[in-house]
């Protein structure tokens, strides 16, 4: 199966996944079942590069981030770091993928300590990771704290969870998760937990992480309106299949899937074509062996060959701006 480039011009991609499946199994009717929450995905990360993955809620979004850092294992399929496979990694390497690769969480809270300081916080990874300790590691603490604007640092050093804003606790899970030099942070809704107010500004952040570190993003989003403001390239989810990928902007200004069309619709003030009718609104089935689009229940232009096949991902746009699409009637 391919890999899906942006364009063939640019440089190897920092990582693949490729042909991704992850099933687990379930019980239903006190038998044995397998669920497929992520069937048959694949997509690449360049280097400072931000894709959003955005789908409803279940879609298997997090499945997918969980599996880059190795909590879950792929059923099938590769994920691939600098071009090697990184599901049998172990010891030197392993540690090193650990640190390249990290996780922001959707609740600051409960990713921190309640018993541990800010400081403390920082002061595990660098040690464990990067060795540094005294003077050095002093500096490096404050250096970090400056970084995600947690200022004054002296301050914010004795500080316990508890004590900070929600912003600010996402601010030192970013600082503790930059302390060992990711390569990649997977951002798992990180600011769906947080006020209205204070969205923009961990956003703008994490900006500035892409652009100063060449940081790459896998940015988790259920909100179009972040991944396009955020995203270099949008992929949508649903059901576990990729739906649609492309550019941010062309996916928003020209979307080719029917749900990416319902999420635009649903999207506060946006400027896409009109709403489509939402046929229904039950949850996808994720049990393996399903066949058809998995949107096919919902879809307004549902026919007889989406409940029956399968559509391929197709590249339906040019050979500057790639923009892939699985429907059968885009
Ligand atoms: N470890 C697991 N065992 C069984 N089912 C799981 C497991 N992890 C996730 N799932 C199921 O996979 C589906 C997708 O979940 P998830 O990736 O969390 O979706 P999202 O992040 O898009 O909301 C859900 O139906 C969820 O219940
Ligand atoms: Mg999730």
């Amino acid at each position: 199966m391919a890999i899906f480039e942006p364009s063939k011009a640019d440089a190897s991609p920092l990582m693949e996944i490729e042909d991704l499946v992850i099933r687990f199994p379930i019980r239903k009717g006190g038998k044995r079942a397998f669920i497929t929450p992520v069937d048959h995905v694949s997509f690449s990360l360049r280097e400072s590069e931000v894709l959003s993955i955005v789908g409803e809620s279940g879609s298997g979004k997090s499945t997918i981030g969980r599996t880059l850092v190795r909590v879950n294992v792929p059923s099938h399929g590769r994920v691939l770091y600098q071009g090697r496979d990184v599901s049998h990694i172990k010891g030197a390497e392993l540690r090193l993928y650990r640190s390249a690769i990290q996780m922001i969480f959707q609740d600051p809270f409960g990713s921190l300590n309640p018993v541990r300081t800010v400081e403390q916080h920082l002061t595990f990874p660098l040690r464990k990771y990067e060795q540094v300790t005294g003077d050095k590691l002093s500096a490096r603490i404050d250096e970090l704290l400056g970084r995600v604007g947690l200022t004054p640092v002296r301050e914010t050093r004795s500080k316990y969870p508890h004590e900070l804003s929600g912003g600010q606790r996402q601010r030192v899970a970013i600082a503790r998760a930059l302390a060992v030099g990711p390569r990649v942070l997977v951002a798992d809704e990180p600011i769906s937990m947080l006020d209205v107010s204070i969205r923009a500004g961990i956003l703008e952040l994490m900006n500035e992480l892409k652009r100063d570190f060449r940081i790459s993003f896998l940015y988790i989003t259920h909100d179009l309106a972040s991944a396009r403001y955020f995203g270099d390239r949008i992929l949508v989810l649903y059901g576990g299949r990729v739906m649609e990928l492309a550019p941010s902007s062309e996916l928003i200004r020209n979307p080719l899937h029917p749900y990416t069309r319902l999420l635009l619709a649903a999207s506060p003030g946006n400027p896409s074509r009109g709403p489509l009718p939402e046929t229904s609104n039950s949850a996808p089935n994720l049990l393996e062996g399903r066949r058809g689009c998995p949107f096919a229940d919902r879809c307004p232009l549902v026919t007889d060959v989406c409940r029956d096949e399968v559509p391929d991902l197709v590249d339906h746009g040019t050979s500057q701006l790639r923009h892939f699409v699985a429907c059968h009637h885009a």
